[in-house]
């Protein structure tokens, strides 16, 4: 492999330039070059035609990260990444511009679907385990999008103010966690961060370099780049795509003396990295899972990330009589209505979706009535009487509503959290009708549900739940399968009751004014109520949690508890460790997850889990002292089904950084 010393001034300033859109510069076969994607719920790969048009190759679609990230499974999360490295591997993709780890400030945020949680540490375990599993597949990962990219409304000027506290504790956690993976590399993110470009912020490359462990290279997000040379400087490595003018600038500023030899050959040299990287990675790249069994794993996600937020026993859906599926949403004309938009849009291999003929494959008898239509922009009232009569004379009508494309996409933040007028007339007046109404929501992120959620009988959470999803929720809503789902985000009563629409659509300046109250967080410590907790979600089975037991060892904290299943239905329990500093020197929220569990139980059966809490557990961001601190006191453990769910509780003493169990 060559060196930085080996190429001359104008290789260098060409190599930290892309070639093109999609692939890294190779200097005429001196290196080779990266051919890139996106990201990240499947394979986004675009090809261009021989008439120079472009097209994008259908690849399996997953449900969205927002799916994901309601699984609470490591193991999941794992799995999806070790089938997007095959998915990959087929189509030639050094590098997946995935995974997507900001956090969900704002429900608004257009790109919510492509993210994990409101939670850093959710987020931050999660994309861990999806950057492991594609990268011991054999490809690469670019962790993006760095940082403070919470609103996609003018994300090209915006400018996200946040204070040091508040980055360390909230927006930085994700990217600390997940470098642990070590990703291949780093995407920054268009806007700016307390007035400095993404692409120019030194002071958090230097933090993911030097604190994080990070030691790939950082990319632009795409046309993310306002001044080259400056950029280089800060350490962003490849500027994508490339751009004639802004790599005229960059030589214009190299013979000026603005960017020294030494910080153009910092970028070259981790740019050479990263081709040796990717080639070394790639030696393992095999393609281990067929196509059928990543569509089957695909499905696995969105079996695990529906949630189910209400029931009062309609569900599982009895066979003694017909179903009606009222809502097009059940029997979508487009998949668009049922995934998110921008570049993490995926071509479905299978774009089928049918839940009617789904659930008459469980054995029902189920009548359709479409009741409203989309037409790529709104939902306009169609067959609405018709739809009415058929719930007049039905037992059970499962109402099907949702958001999709034209609300969710990159670039545009949805303009309610509420749903159409339409769809939350169709839900009221089936409600009216009949006296068992399922709601079942597609959605790649929180919806206000205040209008009409005590109306209904039941709700089902299904998200954006990619291809096959239609069988899933069938097998879920007939019991086939169990509901082992749980919110990633909170669902607030109004959208008004979130701290971030302060500040939503200000001219240039986003101030995080909420600071460290984000999602949970603010509602939990303020006592705000929302209408489904964050950790919120229920199963056909019923679970009891046993004695709490704390061991103490020197900094660290074991904890073990038992979940019993007390249900006659196997099912899966998600259980949630928080931690709460009882008479803290500096704010603190009051519940932080730190810890979390999914466990199979069978029916009748127990599992004992357990976790260890390391000093970080009860650290918070010293701004007097710029390091972590854990400040000597009393802390409360909780163990909680939800955030507001929380079933044990013990404390523990924390002096000169020793734990003792109280
Ligand atoms: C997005 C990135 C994406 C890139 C390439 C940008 O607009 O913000 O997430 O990876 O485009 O498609």
């Amino acid at each position: 492999m060559i060196t930085a010393k080996q190429l001359t001034s104008e290789e260098k300033l060409r190599l930290i330039c892309g070639k093109d859109c999609w692939h890294t510069e190779g200097l005429e076969g001196k290196l080779s070059e990266l051919f890139v994607s996106d990201g990240p719920v499947g394979l986004r790969t675009v090809r261009v035609r021989e008439d120079g048009t472009e097209e994008t190759i259908p690849a399996v679609g997953y449900p969205s990260v927002q799916m994901l990230a309601n699984t609470w499974s490591k193991e999941i999360a794992r799995e999806t990444g070790e089938c997007l490295a095959d998915d990959c591997i087929e189509r030639g993709v050094d590098i997946l511009l995935a995974p997507g780890v900001n956090i969900k400030r704002h429900p608004l945020n257009g790109r919510n679907f492509e993210y994990f949680s409101e939670d850093p540490y959710l987020a931050g375990t999660l994309a861990k385990e999806y950057i492991a599993g594609v990268q011991e597949g054999g490809v690469g990962t670019c962790l993006k999008h760095f940082c403070c990219n919470n609103l996609e409304y003018d994300r090209l000027h915006q400018t996200s103010d946040v204070d040091e506290r508040t980055l360390r504790e909230i927006y930085y956690v994700p990217f600390e966690i997940a470098c642990e993976a070590k990703p291949v590399s780093v995407m920054c993110s268009y806007n700016r961060v307390n007035g400095t470009y993404a692409s120019e912020y030194k002071k958090g490359f230097d933090v993911l370099r030097k604190e994080f462990g990070f030691d790939g290279a950082i990319f632009s997000d795409w046309d993310a780049v306002r001044d080259r040379a400056a950029a280089a400087k800060a350490g962003l490595d490849i500027e994508m795509p490339f751009n004639q003018k802004n790599y005229e600038k960059l030589c214009e500023a190299y013979r000026a003396g603005k960017l020294t030899d030494e910080e153009l050959d910092a970028c070259v040299q981790r740019v050479i990295d990263l081709v040796s990287r990717c080639k070394e990675i790639g030696k393992t790249a095999r393609v281990r899972r067929s196509q059928e069994e990543r569509a089957a794993a695909a499905q696995r996600v969105a079996a695990e990330g529906m949630v189910l937020l209400q029931n009062d026993g309609t569900l599982p859906l009895k066979k003694n009589g017909p179903i009606a599926v009222i809502g097009c949403y059940g029997k979508p004309d487009t998949v668009d209505m049922i995934r998110g938009g921008g570049s993490s849009c995926v071509e479905w291999l299978n774009r089928s979706f049918d839940l009617p003929a789904q659930l008459e494959k469980q054995g029902f008898a189920v009548a359709y009535e479409g009741a409203f239509r989309y037409d790529g922009v709104n939902s306009n009232v169609q067959d609405a009487r018709r739809a009415q009569l058929l719930a007049a004379q039905s037992d059970v009508c499962v109402v099907c509503v949702g958001t999709g494309l034209p609300f969710e996409y990159e670039a545009g933040d949805r303009q309610t959290l509420r749903l159409p007028a339409v769809q939350e007339s169709a839900i009221l007046e089936t409600a009216e009708r009949c006296k068992n109404t399922v709601v079942i929501v597609f959605a790649g992120g929180a919806i206000e549900m205040s209008a009409w959620a005590d109306k209904v009988s039941a709700i089902v959470f299904a998200g954006q739940p990619g291809m096959g999803g239609d069988k899933v929720l069938a097998e879920l809503l007939a019991g086939t399968l169990n509901f082992s789902g749980k919110l990633s985000e909170t669902i607030p009563e109004y959208l008004e009751d979130t701290p971030s629409v302060q500040s939503y659509r200000s001219a240039g300046v986003t101030r995080y004014q909420e600071g460290l109250d984000v999602g949970y967080r603010y509602f939990e410590t303020h006592e705000v109520p929302v209408l489904f907790p964050f950790g919120y979600g229920l199963s056909y089975s019923a679970f009891r949690y046993g004695k709490l037991e704390l061991k103490a060892k020197d900094e660290e904290l074991e904890i073990a508890y038992k979940v019993e299943n007390a249900s006659e239905r196997d099912g899966k329990e998600v259980s949630q460790v928080y931690v709460c500093e009882c008479a803290p020197l500096v704010y603190r929220p009051k519940k932080e997850l730190k810890s979390y569990a999914k466990s199979e139980i069978r029916a009748g059966e127990s599992k004992t889990e357990l976790h260890t809490l390391g000093k970080r557990a009860f650290a918070h961001w010293s701004t007097s002292k710029d390091t972590w601190e854990v400040t000597d006191g009393i802390y409360e453990i909780l163990v909680g089904a939800s955030v507001s769910d929380i079933r044990l509780s013990a404390k523990v003493c924390v002096q000169d950084g020793k734990i003792r169990v109280l």
